[in-house]
């Protein structure tokens, strides 16, 4: 079966038709050609397919497109404007938050809808915020490190702090 489907993703009023059973990751990537959100895994654990819906952190491959109709969806390639990083992607650059780099995208989102959430967020919170999101490569200090830096270099961004 096919839905019409109407979504803003990342400022831009998209409409499509899709099957009922397509997930929403795939349409960002496939449809839309939003290759920064990631898929890491298929049983929902690795968190590399994060988006924000409507302000609040989801896995994309969670998610039916036709269950996401009329939402406004933020992905990492919507954060930063006219090549200015927000501070949660400047964070993870000053505090080395990354190594291979697949995660990333993920983490950002949801280091993103985190401080959105949670604007001052202690160590542990930080940890616990993201404990949907693996990574292979940096052990998570340097990730928990560089949330840090985004809380205390202007938080998540006027783009998500619009997205709310
Ligand atoms: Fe791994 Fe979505 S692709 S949680
Ligand atoms: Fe490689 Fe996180 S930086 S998986």
């Amino acid at each position: 079966m096919r839905h019409d489907v109407t979504l803003r993703v990342n400022g831009v009023v998209n409409r499509h038709t899709v099957e009922s059973r397509q997930l929403l990751v795939h349409h960002l990537r496939e449809t839309l050609g939003l290759t920064g959100t990631h898929v890491g895994c298929d049983t929902s654990n690795c968190g590399a397919c994060t988006v924000l819906l409507d302000g609040v952190a989801v896995k994309s491959c969670t998610v039916f497109t036709v269950a996401a109709d009329g939402g406004e969806v933020l992905t990492v390639e919507g954060l930063a404007q006219d090549g200015q990083l927000t501070p949660v992607q400047e964070g993870f650059r000053q505090c080395h938050g990354l190594q291979c780099g697949y995660c990333t995208p993920g983490m950002v989102v949801s280091a993103t809808g985190l401080l959105l959430d949670r604007p001052d967020p202690s160590p542990e919170e930080i940890r616990e915020g993201l404990e949907g999101n693996l990574c292979r490569c940096t052990g998570y200090q340097m990730i928990v490190e560089s949330v840090r830096w985004a809380a205390d270099h202007g938080g998540p961004g006027a783009v998500a702090e619009a997205h709310r």
